[in-house]
């Protein structure tokens, strides 16, 4: 197994593996290493069956089933995540850390791309690690003994025309979900700390209103995402991205108009935050 570096903080491409053999356990061990080191890693030419993808991310955790969005009857371990050519919108064109307003938000998600534009959808990742490290001291001091409110609201809000601009649909019966998380959060295996808090669902800081909170919020929504903290990660059919949704955010890039792209994300269940 070779693993070659993306970018010189985020984000590495792990060669010589073949997902849909059974792996030994040295070899899951190696690769979950290498996902806690670079936080997002990727895989080439894989050619998996939804079940090969099933049995991969098993061997990292029980899978988790999205609260918010449909899954396939077929698989239902599985999300499907679809832009038909005539859509207009996709999920996920907004940096954020995946459904953190569960109580117990995903440890990682595994994507799978079963077809790809030519060119165009390219998924951008960023390293939470250093949006956390890169702060003052004081600022540091002030947002540890904060915690944070998340809410599944931003989806739910307008879910019908959601639903009616693409493919990838939300259920039908998503209730609103809040929950609490510390603000700056330490990694369970790693032991690092990092800025939790993401744009679409965290909603204010607990105690304080929506208006109070947004200001420092907004700045620190803006220093998660900078250039320098991020990896970019141009699919092809059969590329797979597994990333520790612990300490990480995402953003799916909509700029492929009349181009089908079709994945399979299957989430890995996490712990309470601390
Ligand atoms: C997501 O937010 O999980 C979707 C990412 C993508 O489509 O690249």
């Amino acid at each position: 197994m070779e693993i070659v570096k993306l970018t010189g903080q985020i984000g590495a491409e792990i060669l010589g593996v073949d997902l849909s053999k059974d792996l030994s356990t040295a070899v899951i061990s190696d690769i979950r290493q290498a996902l806690l080191d670079n936080l997002v890693i990727f895989f080439r030419d894989q050619k998996l069956t939804p079940e090969q993808q099933i049995d991969f991310a098993e061997r990292f955790g029980p899978i988790s089933k999205s609260p918010v969005y449909k899954t396939l009857d077929s698989h239902p371990q599985i999300m499907p995540v679809v832009k038909e050519i005539t859509d207009k919108d996709v999920i996920g064109d907004t940096w954020h850390t995946d459904e953190t307003f569960q109580a117990t938000p995903p440890l990682g998600s595994i994507l799978y791309a079963r077809e790809i534009p030519p060119v165009g959808g390219d998924t951008l990742f960023a390293n939470l690690y250093l949006a956390y490290e890169r702060l003052s001291p004081e600022l540091k001091k002030q947002l540890e003994s904060l915690r944070a409110i998340h809410t599944s609201d931003f989806l739910n809000a307008n879910a019908q025309m959601r639903n009616s601009t693409r493919s990838t649909k939300l259920r039908d019966d998503v209730g609103k979900i809040n929950t609490s998380h510390p603000v700056i959060r330490t990694h369970e295996e790693t032991g690092r700390k990092l800025l939790f808090v993401n744009q679409p669902f965290t909603f204010c800081f607990d105690g304080m209103s929506r208006e109070e909170s947004l200001p420092l919020l907004q700045y620190l929504f803006q220093q998660s995402s900078k250039p320098e903290l991020t990896c970019r990660f141009r699919w092809q059919p059969g590329s797979m991205a597994f990333w520790d949704n612990r300490c990480t955010m995402h953003y799916a890039i909509n700029d492929y108009p009349g181009y089908r792209r079709e994945m399979h994300r299957i989430t890995i269940q996490g712990t309470v935050p601390v």
